[in-house]
């Protein structure tokens, strides 16, 4: 039997909801697990780039061992029901960036646990699923939109579930990623985060926050605009994002922009705006990071509504 599950990117944070706040773009990773019928030989991972990638890969931050993600999220789900993987192959066919902030390794994640699922007749249900990738990322940022697609809300109780509403994104706001040919990864992006936060900058999340979730219900583009910042995780890791200052700057008075934030941990940066501004926007960013020698993909991608979904082998 050989299952594939395609799962989008996911762009985590979008300025005030930390750990909280992810969103589903159409750019997808395919985890296939193949049985394979030869006793003895263990479970072999390969990692392939996609051509339709939008970023040249990486593809030696993804362990190809036992040790990667991908086998990690494997052995959990057989381990939840208590078997331990045999014989199986598994290949990752990867188009999202990885260490830029766009939830390669949620992917990954959850294309195993899906298809693993699958594999063994449904034993996991959604919470489930969702508890167990959850356990495995540390957040449920990216995790639940990977799972389920479109804007969604989430977050990780002490029972070690996972709770999450999805929020409808208008249209008329266009979302804009910006990524660059330099990495971070979100160890390293996490590092740099205090233990505790000052009392104010806690409540000015809380009140962006709550703007954001009332200006997505109503199309409030300026509420918008007062919603997408950020005190808890973003002045932290400015520093290593080269550029995102300037990008920042270059972009705080065009009256189109809504907002400009870090996707995820970075380095990757996202940019919502209006949609009648958006080759301008585009440009300030090109050359911004021209500049200072940086190489950039940029494109403004949907909302991808689906999240994973498991594909037959001709879609693959
Ligand atoms: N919320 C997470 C962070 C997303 O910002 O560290 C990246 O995994």
């Amino acid at each position: 039997m050989k299952i594939s599950v395609k799962v989008p990117a996911t762009t985590a944070n979008i300025g005030p909801g930390f750990d909280c706040l992810g969103m589903a773009l159409p750019i997808y990773n395919t985890v296939t697990i193949e049985e394979t019928v030869l006793p003895g030989t263990g479970v072999e991972i390969n990692v392939l780039a996609d051509s339709a990638s939008i970023d040249e890969l990486e593809l030696e931050h993804i362990p190809s061992d036992e040790n990667s993600l991908v086998y990690k999220a494997v052995e959990a789900l057989y381990n939840s029901i208590g078997q331990v993987p045999g014989e199986l192959k598994i290949t990752v066919k990867s188009s999202i960036p990885v260490a830029k902030g766009l939830g390669s390794s949620a992917s990954v994640i959850i294309g195993a646990l899906v298809a693993a699922n699958e594999l063994l007749g449904h034993p996991a249900d959604e919470p489930a699923l969702l508890s167990i990738a959850c356990e495995l990322e540390g957040h449920p940022d990216n995790i639940t939109p990977a799972l389920v697609g479109g804007l969604v809300i989430s977050s990780q109780e002490e029972d070690g579930s996972v709770l999450y509403r999805k929020l409808e994104w208008p249209q008329e706001w266009a979302v804009t990623a910006c990524v660059p040919d330099f990495e971070l990864s979100t160890d390293i992006a996490r590092s740099v985060l205090p233990k505790e936060v000052a009392l104010s900058d806690a409540v000015f999340n809380v009140q962006r926050m709550a703007m954001f979730i009332q200006a997505v219900h109503t199309k409030d583009t300026e509420l918008m605009k007062s919603a997408l910042q950020d005190k808890l995780h973003q002045p932290y890791r400015m520093k290593l994002i080269q550029g995102f200052d300037k990008i920042y700057e270059g972009l705080r008075f065009n009256e189109n922009v809504l907002g400009c934030v870090i996707s995820g941990a970075g380095s990757s940066i996202l940019i919502i705006s209006l949609r009648n501004d958006l080759e301008k926007i585009k440009d300030t960013v090109k050359e911004t990071w021209a500049d200072m020698n940086i190489k950039a993909n940029i494109k403004t991608l949907n909302v991808e509504q689906n999240g994973a979904l498991i594909i037959s082998d001709d879609e693959d």
